[in-house]
């Protein structure tokens, strides 16, 4: 049954494909990744494009793996200016050429946000285990830049390189970004494999929320900045998708339709595909969607909070992830019965030797 008064979502994240050159091992992709053959084609993708249009979606993040590993990106560019979509390409920049991003750009490709691992050949091809991506990245950093094509740069930040946060951001005014996304690693897929590897220190992350607030104040006007703190120090967990099934899906690279990308490590829960089902039905029927939408499905300790309809309870797969149940409270909400395990999680990353990532790859 669909909840009452459900909206349209506003957002949807093509995953194209898990292809991928780069191995971040921070990688929000499932464990289990797709491979090529159990992607979907190009006239499908198009048909979910105007599906996703007629339901109510804004704007399309097209994404991956690197969604540039796709031939028919300019194509699926196509399709979803057609539909009427505002398009945003998220990309480590590896595969887009000049010519490819002149046919973008034809194409109609409204904005671009390029992934930076680091300010140094070094740190970036390591972190991002691709040699030469670094020089790579930002020859294409130029080649956007020439074309005016609107650019945010997403600066992943942890332990490695929150160090080099004012660096990062003379890079990106250098580079000519719009924006700024500091976001700091949510651990989900790979990146929970790499924990211990990645966790920054609380000083970090008290340092880093000072400078992205100053520098903030500094460039207004030039650049505007959005920062994603690690909710494993905050006191209130993040309102995870905006809310479960409330502002945004995501489409897999086999065309599983998902209220955010790690849903799927969700046992109970069944989805369904878009070669299956309209998206619409998907959307506001499917037992997955309605699971945890709204305030029903809550446990006690946020049915009586007043915060309930600002973070809706938090991450549905954290919860799953860390206290066992993906209806239970985020346990990262200080509040929290299994709110200690976060604590411990953090005392035990901290106290970890010092370990090598777990590169993201297939099979
Ligand atoms: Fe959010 Fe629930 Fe914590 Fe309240 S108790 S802050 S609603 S997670
Ligand atoms: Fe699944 Fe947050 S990542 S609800």
């Amino acid at each position: 049954m669909t909840a009452p008064h459900t909206p349209p979502p506003i957002a949807m994240l093509a995953e194209l494909t898990h292809r991928c050159p780069l191995a971040c091992p921070y990688c929000s992709n499932p464990l289990e990744l797709l491979s090529k053959d159990a992607e979907l084609d190009t006239a499908t993708w198009a048909d979910a494009f105007r599906q996703a249009a007629d339901l109510g979606v804004l704007q399309l993040h097209l994404s991956g793996g690197e969604p540039a590993s796709r031939p028919d990106l300019v194509e699926l560019t196509q399709a979803a200016h057609d539909a009427g979509l505002y398009t945003n390409l998220i990309t480590s920049g590896i595969g887009i050429t000049p010519k490819r991003l002149d046919a973008l750009e034809l194409a109609g490709l409204d904005h671009i946000q390029l992934s930076l691992q680091g300010t140094t050949p070094d740190l970036a091809d390591w972190i991002g285990g691709y040699k030469g991506g670094f020089q790579r990245k930002l020859t294409v950093a130029q080649e956007i830049a020439q074309r005016g094509i609107p650019l945010t740069l997403n600066a992943v930040m942890h332990r490695h390189n929150l160090n080099d946060l004012d660096r990062t951001i003379d890079m990106a005014v250098e580079l000519g970004a719009r924006r700024l996304e500091v976001a700091c690693v949510q651990f989900h897929g790979w990146a929970t494999r790499n924990r211990a590897a990645l966790l920054p220190t609380r000083e970090q992350t008290e340092a880093t929320k000072q400078k992205v607030a100053d520098a903030a104040r500094r460039l207004r006007g030039v650049m505007a900045f959005d920062f994603v703190p690690p909710d494993y120090y905050a006191d209130y967990p993040k309102a995870c998708m905006g809310g479960w099934g409330s502002a945004g899906l995501n489409i897999a690279p086999d065309g599983t339709v998902l209220p955010c990308h790690s849903a799927q490590m969700i046992p109970h829960l069944t989805f369904e595909k878009i070669t299956d089902k309209p998206l619409s039905d998907i959307w506001y029927n499917s037992a997955a969607f309605n699971a945890y939408r709204g305030t029903d499905w809550m446990p006690d300790t946020c049915k009586s909070c007043d915060r309930k309809e600002i973070d809706f309870g938090g991450c549905r797969c954290q919860a799953l992830m860390i206290a066992g149940d993906a209806a239970a409270t985020d346990p990262v909400c200080g509040k929290s019965p299994q709110h200690a395990r976060v604590q411990q999680m953090l005392a035990d990353a901290m106290a970890a030797p010092e370990t090598e990532f777990t590169y993201r790859r297939m099979g």
